[in-house]
């Protein structure tokens, strides 16, 4: 019941985020397939949590990948207000673990075993994340960065910090309330 109940709230912090971005109206949740892509994603979750329901979830994530071209298993861990504006190419392995209120744009790719990305990260088009699975070692995304288009990651990522490039490199710190969620806030406000 409480694995519902915590279900359930991840589902309606994803929505908030969905609005926040893309504004009220309930057409936009069938013509943006922003909400579909992580709803789905999240219904696999849901599946998932019973042996005997698996091969639904299963189902879905294959469902997934054929409608949108995301490969996003139900054993990956995602925090509450996922984001994922243009879900297609998107690639997670299984033991990847994604803090909340993180978004992810279009061809990101996580390469390897152990990544774990910290919250209100901002993971820009094109960027791929690459863990050596020779090292056995985690790779970890600091809370607040931006791997910004087309960067390679290859090793941590501090806090706050804008990575760009091949192999990504910072190319300068963010204030730590300068992420996209308290953008968008701001953004609605005005
Ligand atoms: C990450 C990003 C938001 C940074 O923007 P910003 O905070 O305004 O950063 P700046 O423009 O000040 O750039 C800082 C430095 O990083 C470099 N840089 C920025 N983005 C880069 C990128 N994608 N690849 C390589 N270098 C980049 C800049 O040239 C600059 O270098 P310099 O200090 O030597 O001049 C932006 O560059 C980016 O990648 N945007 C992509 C957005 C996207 O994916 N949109 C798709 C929507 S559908």
């Amino acid at each position: 019941m409480n694995s519902i109940k915590s279900w359930i709230h991840l589902l309606k912090e994803d929505i908030y985020v969905f609005r926040l971005v893309f504004g009220p109206g309930i057409g936009k949740y069938f013509y943006y397939p922003a909400f579909r892509a992580i709803f789905i994603f999240r219904l696999s979750q849901l599946f998932y949590k019973c042996r005997i329901t698996q091969p639904i979830a299963y189902l879905l994530t294959n469902i997934n990948d054929f409608i949108h071209g995301i490969w996003i298993g139900p054993k990956v861990k995602v925090g509450k207000g996922l984001l994922l504006s243009h879900p297609r190419g998107i690639i997670l392995n299984p033991d990847t673990v994604i803090g909340e209120y993180c978004s992810i744009l279009h061809q990101v790719t996580f390469g390897g075993e152990n990544i774990i990305v910290g919250n209100n990260v901002e993971i820009l088009a094109g960027a791929k994340i690459i863990n050596d699975k020779l090292k056995n070692k985690k790779l970890i995304i600091g809370k607040g960065a931006v791997l910004a288009a087309g960067t390679v990651v290859l090793n941590d990522v501090p806090d706050n910090a804008v990575m760009v490039g091949v192999p990504g490199k910072v190319a300068k710190y963010r204030d730590i309330n300068d992420n996209w969620l308290n953008y968008r806030l701001q953004k609605n406000s005005n």
